[in-house]
């Protein structure tokens, strides 16, 4: 029974020691300006998307008014489009120099709910650039944002003001 333990035991640790090795010798990779590599590309989404589902439960949906989506648009031209993209097609210059970039939205494919939307934009995304947004913005503003992206149509860019 010990011998197994220790059969299991010391593959573990030298993944350990190893990966603290890595570490502190700086092997790993810190650069902006690189592609996420497929695993990343794969991975972090999947576990995104399952924590939002999961955070956004308990928040109740709203139906989406027009007035609501003209309000997100703006907001959306003052603080988001740098990073998601412009209203009149041109990319957000800031969002795609990230890592992960920004996904660019008038044109972006999303499937996220209402209630997932406003939990990532009120909380933002961590070890990414995507801030929370809770401080500077009311949850009246939030929920405007949602509508605003809610209504984004998936292809092309959206249309300009
Ligand atoms: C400084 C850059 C930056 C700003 C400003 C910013 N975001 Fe983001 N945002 C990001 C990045 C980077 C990601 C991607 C994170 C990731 O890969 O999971 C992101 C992701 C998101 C997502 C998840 C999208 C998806 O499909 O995974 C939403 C929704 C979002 N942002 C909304 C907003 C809104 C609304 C604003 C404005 C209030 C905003 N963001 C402002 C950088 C930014």
């Amino acid at each position: 029974m010990k011998k197994k333990v220790l059969c299991a035991g010391i593959p573990g640790l030298a993944l350990l020691v190893g990966g603290v090795l890595v570490v502190r010798l700086g092997l790993l990779p810190v650069n902006a300006d690189a592609s996420p590599s497929s695993l990343e590309m794969r991975l972090f989404p999947m576990a995104l998307r399952a924590a939002v589902a999961r955070q956004a439960k308990q928040i109740q949906s709203r139906s989406v008014h027009d007035e609501d989506a003209e309000a997100g648009k703006e907001i959306y031209a003052a603080l988001c489009a740098d990073c998601h993209g412009r209203l009149d097609g041109r990319s957000g210059a800031l969002g795609i120099s990230m890592y992960p970039p920004a996904p660019q939205f008038p044109g972006h494919a999303r499937s996220y709910t209402g209630p997932e939307l406003f939990w990532l934009i009120k909380h933002g995304i961590r070890n990414t650039g995507m801030p929370a947004w809770r401080n500077r913005l009311a949850d009246q503003d939030i929920w405007n944002l949602a509508a605003f992206l809610e209504n984004l149509p998936d292809r092309g860019p959206a249309e300009s003001h």
